[in-house]
């Protein structure tokens, strides 16, 4: 089957940082596919030359096999290429129905065609199990509701392909599984969907596959099902990486700090911090 996307001999340099070095990849439809590296290796680059945030200076982009210039976003978006922000990206004081329409329609917000958007976000949202009230303030929301928010509005948009760029940094583990199981009903349902984190357990947990990138270049690709973490730990590293640190037998001290159901909610009276317990012993 042809790939969703293919990238080819993709190179970019920043000045003197070379941050995409020959980089080729192809993303199959219907797949999770991860891309992994450590900070600076060159991830957030490569999506943003798909997503037409940057123009590459040498390589070839095809989408479902057909050659593809994408200069800009509205690019990426027509050839239905859809990325995930995180929640910046939303107007706070406006409603989720108003942000998912915000930018796909154009022009004022007006009855007819919100209600017909009211309509298709029902329908997204019960497909993809992507449950959010669309009369909500969107900055009244917790940051994992925000997120579904953004998925939304890139499958208004009509995006059958999706790029998260280290979608879990903001979220709570909670949120996070939350978050694997929506896109395991989107790859369920014909999606394609690209996840880029330098989270191993991520990758392990949710991808169908995997890509290594090291200092700019794409150095490995592998079925998730045949690998491990401790090759992608190598692979990202460039050198064997030992996990296991040997522990020495613990004989914790006193208790030096002890924290119970500690609630903390911010001006909006949202609980940023919900319940939490930990205590510290001195080792
Ligand atoms: N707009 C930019 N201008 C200059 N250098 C950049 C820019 N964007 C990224 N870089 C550099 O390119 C390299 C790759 O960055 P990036 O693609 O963000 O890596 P990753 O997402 O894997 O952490 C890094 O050295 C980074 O500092
Ligand atoms: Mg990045």
């Amino acid at each position: 089957m042809t790939p969703a996307i293919e990238l080819i001999g993709i190179d970019k340099r920043f000045g003197p940082v070379h941050a995409n070095k020959d980089v080729s990849l192809a993303i199959g439809r219907g797949s999770i596919h991860g891309i992994i590296g450590e900070n600076g290796a060159g991830k957030s680059t490569l999506m943003s030359i798909l997503f037409g945030f940057y123009q590459a200076d040498k390589g070839e982009i095809r989408v479902r096999g057909a050659p593809a210039r994408i200069r800009s976003s509205s690019d990426a978006i027509a050839l239905g290429i859809g990325m995930v922000h995180q929640h910046f990206m939303l107007v706070d004081p406006f409603t989720v129905l108003e942000n998912v329409v915000l930018g796909a329609e154009g022009g004022a917000l007006i009855g007819p065609a919100l209600a017909k958007a009211r309509a298709e976000l029902t329908r997204l949202a019960h497909d993809y199990e992507l449950d959010v009230d669309p009369d909500a303030l969107v900055g009244e929301l917790p940051v994992g509701l925000q997120q579904r928010v953004e998925i939304l509005k890139a499958l208004y948009k009509g995006a059958d392909t999706l790029i998260l760029d280290e979608p879990t940094g903001v979220l709570t583990p909670d949120e996070a599984d939350h978050l694997f199981r929506i896109l395991g009903t989107l790859r369920d349902q014909g999606k394609t969907v690209i996840l880029i984190t330098h989270k191993l357990r991520e990758i392990m947990a949710i991808t169908d596959r995997v890509s290594v990138m090291r200092r700019g270049e794409m150095v490995a690709t592998r079925e998730t099902k045949d690998t491990n973490v401790e090759e992608l730990a190598e692979l990202m590293v460039g050198r064997r990486v030992l996990l296991r640190v040997e522990k020495g037998k613990a004989k914790p001290g006193a208790t030096v700090l002890e924290v119970k159901n500690l609630t903390w909610k911010d001006k909006k009276g949202i609980a940023r911090v919900d319940n939490v317990s930990f205590s510290v012993r001195a080792s």
